[in-house]
């Protein structure tokens, strides 16, 4: 299959004739890739179940993993579900169009090809300027998971969905690089109480301020709960190893000294047994390390840089062809739960403790 690619140069005046093709494909059940304010997203028609169908072979993406159903207008909700629980109403006047997915009680027009067999079907409005124009024109909710190889890093520029798509789909939109950087926030609200299943940009504490309570994590995220590692994560794709890089990735936590010195202490070890080390840094400490490939990932002042470049450097850290990898912890607060989510799993959760030198398992 030839892989079309176009360009939206100015993504803030569209011209939407460009994105008529685009528009078409979808309702003829093709795949189109396009940027949202998070990630660039695989699109096909979500109420197709043929086409969904596509997606799962394009990604390589296990059939058990559903999808989230993107919308351009709150009148397209509600066709998708059964129910729009009040918790729901409040956190979408509050952060939609935006990145943010909840899972509802879904309705008989959305096929289980689109939910992975589940009764309850994610849904979000992204904010993005060509998504939204895009979802309008093809005039159905489209199904879009990120639009990655099934394991990689999720794609932040049009390159990255072509290193992984080209040849695969019809075509991929490119509007520039994203924004945010790591994917949007889910939240289930088809239960009693609403339970974050996946952090992002909307932070608990932001969640938690609209609904007037504090809103959990599912303990698959954060190891809590009666069966702590084992805990079957409500997203099925939580479950999925992810973004892991081709070199062995391990986190260094601890006093920043300490973590410098330690990292310091290891690529020098690498070195010295021939591996190719890199080093993933603040600009707060790029000028300490002394040995390996040492790659800037934003500045802690500034949390949303670091979101920003995460899974850049991941995919680069494969171009690179490095053995082995050190980065820095951050913050697992605010967007640095998202960061820190998204790291370990790149990760393998393996962590080392500057403190102690202790090597640790961190969910
Ligand atoms: O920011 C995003 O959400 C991006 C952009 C493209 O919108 N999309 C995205 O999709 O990250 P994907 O497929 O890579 O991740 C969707 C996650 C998976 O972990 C999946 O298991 C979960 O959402 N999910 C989808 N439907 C669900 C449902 N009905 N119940 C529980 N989890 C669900
Ligand atoms: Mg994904």
């Amino acid at each position: 299959m030839v892989t079309e690619r176009i360009i939206i140069e100015d993504t803030h005046r569209i011209d939407a004739g460009k994105l008529e093709r685009a528009a078409e494909i979808l309702r003829e059940g093709g795949l189109v890739a396009f940027p949202t304010e998070t990630v660039y997203g695989l699109g096909a028609n979500a109420l197709d179940e043929e086409a969904a169908k596509k997606i799962y072979a394009a990604k390589g993406r296990p059939s058990d993993n559903p999808l989230i159903a993107h919308i351009a207008d709150f009148s397209d909700l509600k066709p998708l579900v059964a129910e729009i629980p009040a918790a729901a109403g409040k956190l979408m006047e509050a952060f939609w169009p935006g990145p943010l997915t909840l899972i509802f009680p879904k309705s008989d027009a959305v096929p289980y090809g689109t939910t992975g067999g589940l009764d309850t079907v994610a849904v979000r409005m992204p904010s993005d300027p060509v998504a939204m124009t895009l979802i309008r024109l093809a005039g159905v909710p489209v199904a879009a998971p990120s639009a990655n190889t099934s394991g990689r890093p999720s794609p932040t520029t049009a390159d990255h969905v072509w290193q992984d798509m080209n040849g695969k789909i019809d075509m991929i939109v490119d509007g520039g690089p994203v924004g945010i950087g790591v994917e949007s926030t889910i939240i289930d609200v088809s239960g009693e109480y609403p339970v974050i299943l996946r952090p992002g940009a909307i932070t608990q504490e932001m969640a938690g301020e609209v609904l007037g309570m504090e809103i959990g994590l599912d303990p698959a995220i954060t190891g809590d709960g009666p069966m702590n590692a084992d805990v079957k994560p409500k997203a099925p794709g939580m479950k999925y190893k992810h973004y892991a890089p081709k070199g062995d990735l391990t986190i260094v936590e601890g006093v920043p000294s300490r973590v410098i010195a330690a990292i310091n202490e290891l690529t020098r070890q690498c070195e010295a047994h021939g591996q190719k080390a890199a080093v993933i840094a603040t600009e707060e400490n790029m000028g300490k390390y002394q040995c390996g490939h040492v790659s800037c990932i934003g500045t802690r002042a500034r949390e949303e840089t670091i979101a920003a470049n995460l899974f850049d450097i991941l995919r680069k850290m494969d171009d690179m062809g490095v053995d082995v990898i050190y980065s820095e912890s951050f913050y697992n607060g605010g967007l640095g739960q998202a960061i820190m989510n998204r790291l370990l799993k790149a990760a393998g959760h393996q962590v080392i403790d500057a403190n102690t030198g202790e090597h640790k398992h961190c969910l």
